[in-house]
């Protein structure tokens, strides 16, 4: 990727290893920002859409595309996560890689209700998600600080270098992740260190695999 932010969260290697064996085919990369996620699974032999509510994102992805030599293999598409552009159980798997840190909490259970409703019966959903993370005092300050601006424990302003306020972020308490997605059955829930995306900081990182079960 050239001359672009970089994002900073693992690619889900675990899970293309855990559909290795499974009849999971069609995958939904949700916040797929500039598609680093849905290549890596087109070249794991998945049949990939990805959706983001940044034009520019899709710009970017598309580029991107072009320029591996495989246009048109992976459509990438713009769209908001709180109303996805899909019928109901249209997916095998949904990704959802560091998307629902920058959603304010009132709309993060419309998303996983849309997650939920294109999810085929049984299938699966990959999520990485960044975890609050108090033992690192760059955070723990923050999370002090800027509640009193956000209104929401873990959720914190990132700014630029000359302090200009950039988005909100917010970090997820384990709990929280467990009631949020209280409508799967949890696969695993594994704990990790990632580095947060703009400068780079090492936070708690929450990979989780979940399940849409038959009703
Ligand atoms: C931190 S980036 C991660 C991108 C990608 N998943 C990856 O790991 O490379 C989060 C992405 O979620 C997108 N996003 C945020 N809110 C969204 C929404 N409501 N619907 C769709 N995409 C959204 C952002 O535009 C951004 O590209």
């Amino acid at each position: 990727m050239r001359n672009r932010k970089q994002y900073t969260i693992p690619l889900p290697a675990s899970l293309a290893n855990f559909l290795r064996n499974k009849s999971a085919k069609s995958f939904l990369d949700v916040g797929c920002g500039y598609g680093r996620a849905c290549f890596f699974l087109h070249e794991n032999g998945y049949s990939v859409i990805g959706v983001d509510v940044d034009a520019e994102q899709i710009r970017l992805a598309l580029e991107e595309e072009k320029a591996l030599g495989i246009n048109g293999e992976v459509p990438f598409l713009v769209n908001d996560a709180r109303n996805l552009c899909f019928l109901d159980s249209s997916f095998d798997a949904v990704a959802m890689l560091g998307l629902l840190t920058l959603v304010p909490k009132s709309e993060r259970p419309k998303i996983i209700d849309e997650v939920y409703r294109v999810l085929k019966p049984l299938g699966y959903v990959f999520i990485e998600e960044f975890g609050r993370t108090w033992t690192n005092p760059v955070y723990a300050r923050r999370y002090r600080e800027d509640r009193k601006i956000t209104g929401e424990t873990g959720t914190f302003t990132v700014k630029d270098e000359s302090g200009r306020v950039l988005h909100s972020a917010h970090h997820f308490s384990r709990g929280e992740l467990c009631r949020l997605l209280r409508v799967f059955r949890v696969l695993s829930f594994e704990e990790s260190v990632f580095t947060s995306y703009y400068h780079r900081n090492w936070v708690k990182g929450y990979s989780i695999l979940l399940q849409k079960e038959v009703k």
